[in-house]
């Protein structure tokens, strides 16, 4: 009898340490996912998010853009050349990110009029109640989600800006 509680204890030590590793390794999963890792904690060419914005902060913010539009944090800073595992995290080489700019602007626009005086000091600052899920859904192009909407739907114009395609070509997509 003694030894059946001993063993029971004993596998059910082994069973939480088992789902405890698991989530370890989910843990590091998720991360690996996301592939990238950011160097360090200041910041060369942040053109709309504050200057003084902290690590933590920063990296919610961009998983949180990433999950709002299904990509990884290569859809936006463009990769190093000689080595694209890694990230040119300042490059402003990618058009997603020049759009990306403005969404921060336009959701932090409409936070501050229709949101901002009913639900005050958010924190951190850019944490908000609109957010980019509210449109990109998990997608990096609305329009997917909307049946039959193509005709009323406007895709951003290709001839004014090349540089998405030239960077699909560059990484052969
Ligand atoms: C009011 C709706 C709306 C909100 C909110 C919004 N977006 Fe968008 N976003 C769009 C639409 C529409 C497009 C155009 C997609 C296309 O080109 O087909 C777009 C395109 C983009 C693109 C370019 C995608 C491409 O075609 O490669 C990026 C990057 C992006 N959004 C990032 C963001 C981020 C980051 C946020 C939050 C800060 C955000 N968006 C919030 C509607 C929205």
């Amino acid at each position: 009898m003694k030894l059946k509680k001993k063993l029971l204890a004993l596998s059910s030590a082994i069973g939480l340490l088992l789902v405890i590793l698991g989530l370890f390794a989910f843990k590091t999963d998720l991360n690996s996912d996301r592939g990238y890792v950011v160097p360090n904690d200041s910041w060369e060419n942040l053109k709309v998010l504050p200057q003084d914005i902290s690590k933590d902060s920063l990296e919610f913010l961009m998983n949180n853009y990433a999950t709002s539009l299904g990509v990884k944090c290569n859809y936006c800073p463009a990769v190093i050349k000689k080595d694209p595992t890694k990230l040119d995290f300042p490059s402003d080489a990618k058009i997603e990110k020049e759009i990306g700019r403005e969404m921060i602007k336009m959701t932090n626009e409409i936070n501050a009029i229709y949101f901002q005086r009913h639900f005050p000091d958010p924190k951190p600052e850019q944490v908000n109640v609109f957010n980019c899920v509210f449109c990109h859904r998990g997608t990096a192009n609305p329009e997917k989600y909307l049946s039959q909407m193509g005709a009323m739907y406007k895709t951003y114009d290709p001839d004014r800006d090349n540089r998405k395609e030239k960077f699909q070509e560059e990484m052969g997509k």
